[in-house]
């Protein structure tokens, strides 16, 4: 049942048979006018086009009227579900001639007619209310003051309907309708077309309506111009915007309640656990005070190097040159140097730092007062006694992090200690609230659930866990843009979890691209992830695509930089890569709060909250909701190529031997089934001549690879996915590298002479 106030005019009738057309809808039709001669026979010809219509006869600018129409509508259908405003009187006059009354006539079509109307409907469930507004509230033709004002009002009053009343109203900014409506005639069609307005028509219209309605954007111009009208009007035709259709009701204050009030059952917890890390920090920069000692970079008391200086004449690697500058950073919390731009002074305090052995007493005093800190002091030894050979390219970051290919040193990072399970059962709790609130509201309902940089699943499991007994309502979709993650917490999750569903995902690269619809995901969360992202701009854009309108993104990161994790996460290429100029906290990729809200704000989402409330712990979750309009470059940006910034050039390979093709061929398969087997991706998915990275193979699966294919061939390099990035270029290597090993493992015998041309790989570019 919908309300048309001024239904009779031009476009209201168009409107209603539209509507009639369309949902057969049931019409209250409101005009001043009898309902006698062509209006008469118009409203026949919504009945014949499937609409029940009640015409009613009132001013809605006099007293009560309004309310005597929702009345009747009320009496005749019972209910009323939405209301357009199409009510309008236009007298255009010069501002200086215009009596109060003639200003009024036009003013009171606009403002006391939507008053009195939303009045009149107050309680009503209305599913929308659609302001039909001009675009003179922009920009204001001559003569027309009085109209422009009306037409303003009425978009902060769709506006106010929206936000105070909570109702799901447009207000809709109209250009000229050229067939219908109160200036559809030649004269005024010629005049506008000659400033480059052209005229809307009714089916144009009609779609345009539809699109917004079905939109989540409250307000939204409808206007046909010619191009250099629109330029002039000021439109960036460098930017569009995707709008979502609207989500279900907005159930983040679920998630968040419940966030909070976790949060403030831990908040003196947390502050305890942040002394406790400030602690184990303060060691941590004796430490590295002792490896910077060994380099030969920090030398007695009194010294004074510029960085730079001092970084070459150490041999510290290009690729770890943002990381050298954060370590004098941390040095000077320490207070063992001075900083003054790049100059560094020795303090005498680093001639009397403990020496190893003071260092190993200190750090068993440590963990016997902070037991629950180990794993982390552990791993902090285990990266500093590494540093010289790391920062000097000797040995990778990841070799030192990932031995052997094993998550175990990390893995306790994100879990199992107080920090990080306090905020990962937060998360939790909150999205379970989510899903709750979801299952209550439509209890057939399957929220989509997307985990940007899984990882290890240090927060996953505990999300998981929490849903559980809500798995039927669950698709959970578990993802990273490393393909050995996500093997491995399809592995470790998977058969617990039957919800659970692994996927690789870079969410630097657009996700419609890998398979994801944009508006088709609830929930993104995302822990401690996003940070090593190059531009947290375009990111956070991808989020903002794959989200329904009204979906949360969860993002569960530091907020403050910890001298620990530059020493540790510092090592590796990834916490780097971050892209200048986005606000970032110095020397990390970390953002704080004020720099959150302002990024998620560009990116289109409502108002971030942070739980819980500066505990010091330097960790929060921001929840934010999609407002349903993500905004992009009018031309699609493509993703950017990973940057490798450690990628050896290819090494010279030596004059191929001449292997037979079908023995080159078993080589290829042979490989081919290694990476099937290890990737859980079908061998006939592989294209022989694609990247590696296509695949997400990444360092770690790297690690996995080569164990793998040691067993057949014996010690091989690190770098070997490096230098082979391919399939093809893999078997070539094996067919001339290992070509006796080839032969005795497919038992094959080389001919004397075999002149098959075998492919030579291309350079790596
Ligand atoms: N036409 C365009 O190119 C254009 C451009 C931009 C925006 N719009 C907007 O689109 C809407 C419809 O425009 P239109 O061209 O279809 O105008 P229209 O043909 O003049 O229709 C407006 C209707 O409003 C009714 N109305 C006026 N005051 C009323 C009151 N106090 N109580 C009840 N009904 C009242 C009039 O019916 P009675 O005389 O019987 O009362 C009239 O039929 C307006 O809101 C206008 O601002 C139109």
């Amino acid at each position: 049942v919908y309300l048309l106030v001024g239904g009779g005019g031009g476009i209201g009738l168009a409107v209603g048979e539209w509507l009639a057309r369309k949902y057969a809808a049931r019409l209250v039709i409101v005009g001043r006018r009898e309902a006698e001669g062509v209006l008469a026979q118009k409203l026949k010809g919504l009945e014949a086009a499937g609409a029940e219509v009640e015409y009613v006869r009132a001013d809605v600018t006099k007293p009560g009227e309004a309310a005597r129409i929702v009345a009747q509508a009320k009496q005749r259908f019972g209910t009323v579900h939405g209301v357009f405003h199409l009510a309008m009187v236009l007298h255009d006059c010069a501002l200086e001639r215009m009596t109060e009354d003639v200003l009024r006539s036009v003013l009171d079509s606009k403002v006391k007619a939507s008053v009195a109307v939303h009045a009149a409907l107050d309680g009503e469930p209305l599913e929308c209310a659609v302001f039909f507004s001009s675009g003179q509230s922009i920009w204001g033709n001559a003569g027309q003051a009085n109209y422009a004002a009306g037409s303003t009002f009425q978009d902060a009053f769709g506006a106010w309907v929206r936000e105070a009343k909570g109702l799901p109203a447009f207000v809709l900014n109209w250009g000229y309708w050229g067939s219908v409506g109160a200036v559809a005639n030649a004269h005024h069609q010629q005049r506008l077309a000659q400033q480059g307005i052209l005229p809307i028509e009714v089916a144009e219209g009609m779609d345009g309506m539809e699109a917004v309605l079905a939109g989540a954007a409250p307000q939204v111009m409808l206007f046909k111009a010619t191009r250099p009208l629109l330029e002039r009007l000021g439109v960036d035709f460098s930017r569009s915007v995707d709008v979502y259709a609207p989500g279900a009701k907005r159930l983040d204050a679920r998630a968040l309640e419940e966030a909070s009030t976790w949060g403030r059952r831990a908040e003196s917890d947390l502050r305890g656990a942040a002394t406790a890390y400030a602690d184990v920090e303060q060691w941590g920069r004796a430490v590295l005070l002792g490896a910077l000692k060994r380099l030969g970079a920090v030398g007695p008391a009194g010294e004074a190097w510029d960085l730079h200086e001092q970084a070459r004449r150490v041999g510290v690697v290009e690729e770890h040159s943002r990381l050298w500058q954060a370590l004098m950073g941390v040095l000077e919390r320490g207070g063992y140097v001075e900083r003054q731009g790049t100059r560094i002074h020795v303090r005498p305090e680093a001639s009397r730092a403990p020496d190893a052995s003071g260092l190993e007493t200190w750090k068993q005093r440590l963990l016997t007062t902070h037991p629950d800190l180990g794993h982390l002091i552990s791993l902090l030894a285990l990266c500093l006694d590494a540093y010289p050979d790391v920062l000097t390219g000797r040995r990778e970051a990841t070799a030192v992090l990932f031995p052997q290919g094993s998550m175990e040193k990390v893995e306790r990072v994100y879990k199992g200690n107080p920090i990080a399970d306090f905020f990962n059962g937060l998360v939790a709790n909150a999205i379970r609230a989510y899903v709750h609130a979801r299952v209550a509201e439509a209890p057939t309902s399957v929220v989509r659930i997307l985990e940007v940089g899984a990882g290890t699943g240090g927060t996953s499991e505990h999300v998981l866990t929490a849903l559980q007994e809500l798995g039927q309502h669950v698709r959970y979709v578990y993802t990273d843009v490393s393909a050995g993650f996500v093997r491995y917490g399809a592995e470790k999750y998977g058969t617990a979890h039957a919800f659970l569903e692994p996927k690789v995902l870079n969410i630097e690269a657009d996700p419609s691209a890998q398979g994801i619809e944009p508006g088709s995901v609830d929930l993104v969360l995302a822990t401690n992830v996003l940070h090593a992202t190059r531009s947290m701009g375009r990111t956070l854009g991808h989020i903002q695509r794959m989200l329904r309108t009204g979906g949360l993104v969860v993002i569960n990161e530091l907020t403050r930089v910890w001298d620990f994790t530059t020493l540790v996460f510092g090592m590796t290429q990834g916490w780097w890569l971050y892209e200048e100029g986005e606000g970032r906290i110095e020397h990390s990729p970390l953002l704080d709060a004020a720099g959150w809200t302002a990024l998620l704000g560009q990116a289109g989402f409502a108002k971030a909250a942070f739980v819980p409330h500066a505990t010091g712990a330097g960790q929060d979750v921001v929840i934010a909701r999609s407002t349903g309009q993500a905004v992009h470059a009018a031309q699609t940006a493509t993703a950017p190529e990973p940057t490798r910034r450690d990628k050896p050039v290819p090494a010279k390979r030596k004059q191929a031997p001449t292997p037979v093709l079908d023995l080159r061929a078993k080589t290829l398969a042979h490989v081919t089934t290694v990476f099937s087997t290890l990737l859980k991706i079908a061998p006939e998915r592989f294209d022989p001549q694609a990247t590696f990275e296509t695949y997400g193979v990444d360092s770690l699966v790297n690690l996995s690879v080569i164990k793998q294919l040691e067993k057949d061939f014996g010690k091989l390099p690190a770098t070997l996915l490096f230098e082979n990035m391919t399939l093809d270029m893999l078997a070539t290597y094996f067919m001339t590298e290992h070509a006796e090993r080839v032969r005795t493992l497919f038992q094959e015998e080389a001919p004397e002479s075999a002149p098959v041309q075998v492919k030579q790989p291309e350079a790596p570019t």
